[in-house]
C-alpha cells in the first residue's frame, strides 16, 4: 500500500479557537499529523475568538495540551489570532484578506452559531471555489436538537454551500476501532457470511462512561443522554454494524449504505416508545452547577430498535449509554442464535451458551469471540472459551485523539467519515418518537446510583425479551 500523502497547502480557520475542543483535541491532533508527515510547513492556522488578545496569547493558551515537540514549535509559529465577533460581518471581511487559497473553516463554537457562520462565510464570498482552491466547512456536534431543527440547519447550510463542502463531524468515526468495524466485516468472509438474521439473535451497542457531567451542566441539562449520544455516536456504530457492503470505497457509496440502515429503523409508535425506551438520572446530578435542581433530564438512556431490512428483520438492536456508571466501556456485542439441536448426550440446548462476538471499542480495544470447546475429560462437556485479540498486543495505537484522521480527511477532501445531511436527518427521525413522548412529561426518569449499571428500567427493557445486558466492565 502506498503511504498516505502530505495534505496540500491550506489555511485552517478555527472559530472558537480559545475553547476546549481546540486546546484538548485539535492542537494535539495537528501536532501528531505533523509528526507523521501528513501536514507540511505550508499549513497556516488562524484562530478566531471573541476575547482581546495577540497571536502570542492564543499560542500560549494552546500550549497546555500540545506535545513538547519540534512539530508543535513549528506549527505554533504559524498560528495567528483574529479577534472578532462572528455574529458581525467585520470578522468575515477581515478574513478575506487573510485566508487565501485552500481553506477549511472549522466551527468549534456553540451550536447556535453554526448556521449563521456558514451563511456569513458564503455571503462574504469565502466559500467560493471558482478560483480552483477548495473551501470547506467543518461543523461540530450537536447538529440540531431534534428532527425539525436538524432539517432547518441542513437547509440553512445547504442554501449557502454545497454538500460536498460540508464536513459534519462525529468524532466516534475518527476512532481506529470504529473504522475497523468495516474491515472486520468486509475483509473476513466467514464473518460476513453469518452476519444476518439467520444466525444473529440480537445486537447490543453500549457507550458507558464512568465520568459524570462535570462542568458541562448548562449544555447537558439542555441536551440529555439521548440527544448527546444516540442519533450521532451510537447510530454511527449501528450503521456500521448494519450496512450492506458498498459497491466501492467511495465516500458516497459508503454514506449511502449507512443512510439506508438509518432510514430502515422502524418508526416507533408512542405506545412502543414507552415500552422500548428507559431513562435514568444518576444520584446527585441535580446538584451539578448550572443544572435545574428539579431537572428531569436523563443521564442514561436505553432503547430497543428494529431495522426493517432483509438482513435484519426480527433482530432487535439494544442501545444504551450513560454517565457515572461503574466503568468506561464502549462495545458492540453480537449474540448469535443457539444451535438448533444439542448433539451431545446429557446436554440440553439451553446449556450451550450462544456464540458472542464482542467488538471492544474503548478502552482496551480489541475483538473477542466466545466460542464453545470440549472440556477435557471423559465426559462430553462443552464450555465457552474466548478467542481474544487485543489491539495493543499487535499495534501501537496510543497517544491519538481521533481527530487526526478527521482533520487529515478534511484537508484531503475525503468525506467518508463525515455525516451527510440525509444520515443526520434519518438519525433524528428514529429517535423523535422518544423525544416526543418525554417532552410531554411521560416516561419516568429513574434515579440510579453512581458507579452502578444504570437504572433498573434498562434491565427490565431487555429482560422482557428474555435477554440480559452484557456486563459493563
Ligand atoms: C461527546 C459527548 O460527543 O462524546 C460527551 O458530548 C461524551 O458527553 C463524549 O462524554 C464521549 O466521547 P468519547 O470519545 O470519550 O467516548
Amino acid at each position: 500500500m502506498p503511504s498516505p500523502k502530505t495534505a496540500p497547502a491550506a489555511t485552517l480557520v478555527i472559530f472558537g479557537a480559545t475553547g476546549d475542543l481546540a486546546r484538548r483535541l485539535l492542537v494535539p491532533a495537528l501536532a501528531n499529523l505533523c509528526a507523521d508527515g501528513l501536514i507540511g510547513d505550508d499549513l497556516q492556522i488562524i484562530g478566531i475568538g471573541s476575547r482581546e488578545g495577540t497571536d502570542e496569547d492564543l499560542r500560549a493558551g494552546l500550549d497546555e495540551f500540545a506535545p513538547k515537540s519540534e512539530c508543535w514549535q513549528g506549527l505554533r509559529g504559524r498560528i495567528s489570532y483574529l479577534q472578532g465577533d462572528f455574529t458581525k460581518p467585520e470578522v468575515f471581511e477581515a478574513l478575506k484578506s487573510k485566508a487565501n487559497g485552500n481553506v477549511v473553516f472549522y466551527l468549534a463554537t456553540p451550536a447556535q452559531y453554526f448556521g449563521p457562520i456558514v451563511e456569513s462565510l458564503a455571503k462574504a464570498g469565502l466559500m467560493d471555489e471558482a478560483k480552483g482552491a477548495f473551501r470547506r466547512v467543518a461543523v461540530e456536534k450537536p447538529f440540531g436538537h431534534d428532527l425539525a431543527s436538524a432539517r432547518a440547519l441542513n437547509r440553512q447550510i445547504l442554501s449557502a454551500v454545497d454538500e460536498a463542502q460540508v464536513y459534519r463531524i462525529d468524532h466516534f468515526l475518527g476512532k481506529e476501532t470504529v473504522q475497523n468495524i468495516m474491515v472486520a466485516r468486509f475483509a473476513n468472509p466467514w464473518l460476513e457470511a453469518v452476519w444476518n438474521n439467520r444466525y444473529i439473535d440480537s445486537v447490543q451497542i453500549t457507550a458507558a462512561e464512568a465520568i459524570d457531567v462535570g462542568t458541562r451542566g448548562a449544555f447537558y441539562d439542555a441536551t440529555g443522554a439521548l440527544r448527546d449520544m444516540v442519533p450521532n455516536h451510537l447510530f454511527q456504530l449501528m450503521a456500521l454494524v448494519g450496512m450492506e457492503p458498498p459497491n466501492e470505497l467511495s465516500a458516497d457509496a459508503i454514506r449511502t449504505e449507512k443512510a439506508k440502515v438509518l432510514t430502515a429503523v422502524r418508526k416507533t409508535t408512542p405506545a412502543e416508545a414507552r415500552e422500548n425506551g428507559a431513562r435514568g438520572q444518576y444520584q446527585g446530578y441535580r446538584k451539578t452547577a448550572d443544572v435545574d435542581p428539579k431537572s428531569e433530564v436523563e443521564t442514561y438512556v436505553a432503547l430497543k430498535l428494529w431495522i426493517d431490512s432483509w438482513r435484519w428483520a426480527g433482530v432487535p438492536f439494544y442501545l444504551r449509554t450513560g454517565k457515572a456508571l461503574k466503568a468506561r466501556d464502549t462495545e458492540i456485542v453480537v449474540t448469535f442464535k443457539p444451535v438448533p439441536l444439542a448433539l451431545f448426550r446429557d446436554t440440553q440446548v439451553a446449556d450451550l451458551p450462544p456464540n458472542r462476538l464482542i467488538l471492544q471499542l474503548q478502552p482496551n480495544e480489541g475483538i473477542k469471540l466466545d466460542f464453545m470447546v470440549k472440556k477435557p475429560g471423559p465426559k462430553m462437556q462443552a464450555v465457552p472459551v474466548a478467542l481474544d485479540f487485543n489491539y495493543a498486543d499487535q499495534f501501537k495505537i496510543g497517544g491519538r485523539t481521533g481527530y487526526e484522521t478527521l482533520l487529515y480527511d478534511m484537508l484531503m477532501g475525503d468525506q467518508t467519515l463525515f455525516q451527510r445531511a440525509d444520515q443526520i436527518e434519518a438519525g433524528w427521525a428514529a429517535v423523535q418518537p422518544f423525544l416526543d413522548l418525554w417532552s410531554k412529561g411521560k416516561g419516568k426518569v429513574e434515579s440510579y446510583k453512581r458507579g452502578s449499571d444504570g437504572p433498573k428500567a434498562a434491565a427490565e427493557l431487555i429482560g422482557r425479551d428474555g435477554r440480559e445486558w452484557h456486563d459493563i466492565a
